[in-house]
């Protein structure tokens, strides 16, 4: 299959182009840092640059690949090191242009990073406590400041996008909310950090996933035929500290604890990925002292 990628120079960007080679599929990378001009290496996707704020890039940049599945990775990807209306001016524009494009260009399928940040509770002041765990794709939507906001538009944007009777293909959809994204290089230090801290409250209960099985789902669900638009979480199944949920849960929050439903293993993790392993076949790795 043809695959554009964008942010393909960012953390899941990255895992989802080397899914896709490892696969074999026609892969073509796009961001907006410029390009190494002169020979390539061969090995490497093809890469295009193209500022997706800008619609006319964006266009021009679908339409050029005419791939048969984009998996739109590129944005701003946390809420705490740009201001609310940078956050806000880059990843709607961004997405509202690639869903356009998609729609004009006729691309039939298109996978877009929405965020665990949805729901509302981890991000905004104060910081608040899911209904229940784990949390999973029926959980309430109140987003609070500008990043999980464009996560929770965006997906009305792809709902919209596959409503629609007048694309040049039918087009359907996948918006993933991964947890934190972890790379290679943040388990040993981050991780050993993190089990070394008192417990204490953790905005997202020690939830984590990671890049490369991130990439692998990103490619499952842009080669996956399923129908309209459908959201799933991507988490590891167990937690960042290995610990049991429950006893985490209950030190961390005492008498504020939510409410836990069935865990899938003691040491879950704080998000259900029940739903991407039922459409996608995805089996995230669990053990994190392997890694
Ligand atoms: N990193 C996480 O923990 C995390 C968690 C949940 C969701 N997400 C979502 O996953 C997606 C990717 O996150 P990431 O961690 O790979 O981020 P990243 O910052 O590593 O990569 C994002 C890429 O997008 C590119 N980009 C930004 N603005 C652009 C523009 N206007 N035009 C073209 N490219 C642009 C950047 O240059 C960068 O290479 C984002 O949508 C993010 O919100 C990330």
């Amino acid at each position: 299959m043809k695959i554009l990628v964008t942010g393909a120079l960012g953390k899941v960007g990255r895992a989802t182009v080397a899914a896709a080679q490892a696969a074999g599929h026609d892969v073509t990378a796009t961001d907006q840092a410029p390009p190494s001009y002169g020979p390539t290496d061969p090995s490497a996707a093809p890469y295009l640059r193209a500022d997706l704020t800008d619609f006319g890039q964006t266009v021009d940049l679908v339409g050029r690949v005419r791939p048969d599945a984009v998996v739109h990775t590129a944005g701003i990807p946390e809420p705490f090191q740009d201001t609310e209306v940078a956050i806000f001016d880059t990843n709607l524009p961004a997405l509202f242009h690639v869903a356009e494009a998609v729609r004009l260009v006729g691309v039939p399928r298109l996978v877009a990073m929405s965020s665990e940040t949805a729901p509302g509770y981890m991000t905004g002041d104060p910081v608040l406590l899911p209904d229940y765990l784990p949390v999973d794709e029926n959980h309430p939507l109140r987003p609070r400041e500008a990043y999980a906001l464009t996560k929770v538009l965006g997906e009305h944007m792809l709902d919209a996008l596959v409503r629609r009777q007048d694309n040049a293909v039918p087009v359907t959809a996948v918006s993933i909310r991964p947890s934190l994204v972890t790379t290679g290089e943040m388990y040993g230090d981050f991780i050993k950090r993190t089990r070394e801290a008192e417990i204490a409250p953790s905005f997202n209960q020690w939830t984590f996933v990671d890049a490369d099985d991130l990439g692998d789902l990103a490619l499952r669900a842009a080669t996956t035929e399923t129908p309209g638009h459908e959201v799933v979480y991507a988490a590891q199944p167990d937690n960042l500290r290995g610990e049991p949920l429950a006893d985490l849960v209950a030190k961390a929050y005492g008498d504020d604890a939510p409410e836990i439903r069935d865990l899938e293993r003691p040491d879950s993790g704080a998000i259900s990925v029940a739903k991407a392993r039922r459409l996608f076949g995805w089996e995230p790795r669990t053990g994190l002292a392997a890694r």
